[in-house]
């Protein structure tokens, strides 16, 4: 374990077994549509190359990059789009697949948008959620993990751009960041 990690929130395997968990509910409930998966850009990158070789159902992918975080650890609530779609979405059924859901403002906005873009139906997959965190009226259709009101870094989650190399999730140490 990395010497700035207290806490394994999931490891390795835990992951996997939910990306395949997640997959055959997607699967099942997309059969025989024409999918585009988003990927959010940076954090929902390694979540999304795991998922989408799970996927059994024809799929275009494409990325999206929004931000608000900086380096900070706490969320400013103003987001950005730093990345547009570069794919056509109009009468597409959109999956978003990000990292974690925490005060909803990201998914909020970027739901939002693809919509105004033409989509037929957006939905949320999301690998971790914080649910008491929440301040957008927004929910995920598939949530892997449910977790606390903790930071947490790895498997494309980052702490000023550290630690998205980490083949698990744990909770950062707040010495770290404070
Ligand atoms: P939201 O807009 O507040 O829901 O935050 C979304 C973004 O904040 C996520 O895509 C992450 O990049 C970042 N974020 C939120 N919580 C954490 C965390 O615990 N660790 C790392 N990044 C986080
Ligand atoms: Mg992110």
């Amino acid at each position: 374990m990395d010497k700035d990690i207290s806490k394994i929130i999931a490891s390795e395997d835990e992951i996997r077994e939910k990306v395949k968990e997640l997959a055959e509910k997607i699967n099942s409930d997309y059969k025989g549509k024409k999918m585009t998966v988003v990927g959010i850009l940076k954090g929902g990158v390694i979540f999304f190359a795991d998922l989408v070789r799970k996927i059994d159902t024809e799929c275009q992918m494409d990325f999206m990059a929004a931000s608000s975080y900086g380096s900070s650890a706490f969320s400013s609530g103003e987001i950005i789009i730093k990345k547009d779609l570069s794919l056509d979405v109009t009468g597409k059924d959109v999956l978003i697949v990000e990292d974690i859901l925490d005060t909803g403002n990201t998914l909020y906005l970027l739901k939002d948008y693809i919509l105004k873009k033409g989509a037929a139906s957006v939905k949320i997959c999301t690998l971790f959620e914080k649910p008491s965190r929440h301040i957008k009226p927004i929910k995920a259709d598939y949530t892997g993990f449910i977790v606390d009101d903790l930071f947490i870094v790895g498997y494309g989650l980052d702490y000023d751009e550290k630690y998205r190399n980490l083949p698990y999730v744990g909770v950062l140490k707040p010495e770290i960041y404070s």
